[in-house]
């Protein structure tokens, strides 16, 4: 059977890898190893080009984890029912199309426009309204308020395309396992093991770092950088193959000072003016077996 790794992520979500792929291939393409491990997966760039460079049996074994539970119940839904997905992607789609995008926005956080409770989408339907509020909303983002609620304004597009049906087949195909698709905070993933590589793609640390983000709790802070460098070491010092990618901030730098830094570019542009396009470059932090 041939298969079709060229997927498309489901989901716009912020941070996606798939133009650094090749750029981060270079790392794992040699390893062969026992399994393979990404405790951020967000949209999962990095797992898809795992299995068509390593071999589409890591899929058996393969761990995927992301601290957001909405992501997390809409992979598992792929995987488990993607055809009753697809039918709830496309009846919600009538109600967009019939009631615009805030009557989806306002069902998904179960709090009307008058900041009342109302029953909110639970489920399977609660995972395909992600799909279509994450298709239409303004430019794909998912964030969320202080009290947990998807608060991003519509987008304006006139014809979205809401569900693409083979792809989300394609995509059901290649993921994990159900109970191998987790929902925990990235260091509580108990089963790595030696000779497994694990991928981290945390959220950045900022370039520029203002004193108001300091402060922010709540956010992936400092704290947390740190508190992931040092399972980072941990997992290092352990023999498990570790790559993990984060911003060329000074902050970076100065924590992984004991690590292989490789800069790798993305496509981002820092300058405006076309005739000084530069590339901001981010970091891959490399353990010692890579
Ligand atoms: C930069 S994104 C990952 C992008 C992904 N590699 C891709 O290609 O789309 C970071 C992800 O980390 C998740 N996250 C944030 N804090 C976390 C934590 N403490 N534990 C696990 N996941 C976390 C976020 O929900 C988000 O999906």
């Amino acid at each position: 059977m041939t298969v079709d790794y060229d997927v498309k992520p489901v989901l716009k979500w912020a941070g996606g890898k798939r133009q650094l792929v090749p750029d981060i291939r270079e790392f794992y393409k040699n390893l062969s190893p026992n399994k393979y491990v990404e405790p951020f997966f967000g949209g999962g760039a990095v797992y898809f080009d795992i299995l068509n460079t390593l071999g589409l049996e890591h899929k058996e074994k393969a761990i995927i984890n992301d601290v957001n539970q909405d992501l997390i119940d809409m992979c598992k839904n792929i995987k488990s029912s993607p055809k009753e997905l697809i039918y709830l992607c496309n009846a919600l789609e009538k109600d967009y199309k019939k009631y615009d995008y805030y009557y989806i926005r306002e069902k998904f956080n179960g709090v009307d426009g008058e900041k009342n409770k109302i029953d909110r989408y639970e489920g399977i339907e609660r995972s395909a309204a992600l799909i279509v509020i994450n298709r239409t909303c303004f430019n794909g983002l998912y964030r969320v308020n202080s009290k947990g609620l998807f608060n991003v304004p519509k987008g304006s597009y006139k014809n979205p395309t809401i569900i693409d049906e083979e792809n989300l087949y394609k995509l059901s195909n290649l993921l994990p396992k159900t109970e191998n698709i987790r929902c925990q905070e990235f260091d509580e993933i108990q089963d790595i093991e030696k000779g497994d590589l694990v991928y981290f793609d945390p959220p950045y640390h900022p370039l520029n770092e203002t004193s108001s983000f300091t402060s922010y709790s709540g956010a992936f802070g400092r704290e947390e950088q740190i508190r992931l460098r040092d399972y980072f070491q941990e997992l290092n010092q352990k023999g498990v193959h570790v790559i993990l990618s984060n911003s060329s901030a000074p902050f970076i730098k100065e924590i992984y000072s004991e690590n292989r830094i490789q800069e790798v570019f993305c496509g981002r542009s820092i300058n405006s003016k076309s005739d000084k396009r530069g590339k901001i470059p981010e970091y891959l932090v490399l353990g010692d077996t890579i």
